[in-house]
Order: C-alpha cells, then structure tokens, then sequence
C-alpha cells in the first residue's frame, strides 16, 4: 500500500475508471455516476490511485457544495476488486475530509442504494452516518428514503461531520 501513489485525475483516466466499474458486477448503476465531466471539471477535488506501473487502483470523485460552502460531496468512490479491504478506500475518503476542512468544510455527505450491503457497510465505517430523520424509513435495515431520486428510486443519504 505504501508503493501506491495518489494524485488528481485527467481527462484521460475517465475510461479507465469507467473499464474499472464496468468489471463489477454491480457495475450498471454506478457506471452511470461515473461521466466523463467529472474527469473535466471536478479534478481538483478528486483523486486516483496508481500502483507503481501506472495501473489504476482506485479513485474518488467528489465536491464541494456549491451552495454551502460547508458541505463537500462523496460522489463515488471505487478500488480495484483485487485490491479491496486494505484500506485505500479509506485512505481516500480520509485525505477527501482533510481538503474539505481544510476548505471549511464542516460535513461530508454521500448517498447510496439500500441494497447495495458493500457501500453503505464501508461508509458507515468510514463515519458515515444514515439520515434517520422525517420521510426516511428501514429498508434492507439501514436508514433510507423512499422514492428520493423518483418513483422506486430508494437512497441511504450519509453524513460525516468533520
Ligand atoms: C466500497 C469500496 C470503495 C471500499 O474500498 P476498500 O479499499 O476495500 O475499503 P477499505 O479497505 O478502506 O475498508 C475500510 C472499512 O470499510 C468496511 N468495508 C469495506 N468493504 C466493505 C464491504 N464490502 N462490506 C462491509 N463493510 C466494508 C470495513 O469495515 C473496512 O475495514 P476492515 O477492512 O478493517 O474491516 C470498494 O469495496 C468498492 O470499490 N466497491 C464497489 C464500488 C462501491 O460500492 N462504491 C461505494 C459507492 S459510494
């Protein structure tokens, strides 16, 4: 882990992430979040990570509200299968809070599908926390709201203070 490196991405990355989603087997919703503008316009809050060889490992894309300068936003997040539960996820979520505070950031915020165990369980474990509060109800035993994104469109909504 300490051979990876960690930088901004480029334009160029975007298909290599989007071949990266793509290889997972929930990889239809997600690849959907994963557009190439994020690779344009939102380098400068956003991370990869390379092994040595130049072989794309993980990468977070995420923001800062640009209607509160308090909230940043964990858009997606994702690492290579091979190379899960050694802690480069958390590794990113951990240097996207330490630019957002250091941005004057208070509160980190992220949204997820109920079903999907893997992400809300690593959230959580990162300090994520799912809004409990009114119109949420338990679906797959978390936290989430109902029809959020449109009918049938359940969502865990996250936060992390900072
Ligand atoms: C979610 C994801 C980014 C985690 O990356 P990772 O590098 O494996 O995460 P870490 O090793 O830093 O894990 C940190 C902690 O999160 C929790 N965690 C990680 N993966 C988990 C899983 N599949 N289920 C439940 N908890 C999990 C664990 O508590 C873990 O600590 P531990 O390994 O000491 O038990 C990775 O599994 C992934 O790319 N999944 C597919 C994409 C996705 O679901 N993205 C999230 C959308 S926001």
């Amino acid at each position: 882990v300490s051979s990876l490196s960690f930088r901004r991405p480029a334009e160029t990355d975007h298909a290599r992430v989007v071949r990266l989603v793509h290889g997972w087997d929930g990889g239809r919703r997600l690849r959907r979040l994963a557009a190439r503008s994020w690779f344009r316009h939102f380098t400068t809050t956003s991370w990869i990570v390379d092994e040595p060889d130049g072989r794309l490992v993980g990468f977070l894309i995420g923001y800062h509200a640009a209607d509160d300068p308090e909230v940043a936003i964990l858009h997606l997040i994702g690492v290579d299968q091979n190379r899960r539960r050694r802690g480069i996820g958390r590794q990113l979520v951990e240097r996207f809070a330490d630019e957002a505070r250091a941005a004057g950031g208070r509160r980190l915020e992220a949204v997820a599908w109920p079903d999907d165990r893997a992400a809300v369980g690593f959230l959580t474990a990162v300090g994520f926390r799912p809004d409990a509060g009114p119109g949420s109800m338990r679906l797959y035993g978390t936290p989430a709201h109902p029809d959020f994104e449109g009918e049938g469109e359940d969502r865990v909504l996250l936060g992390r203070d900072l």
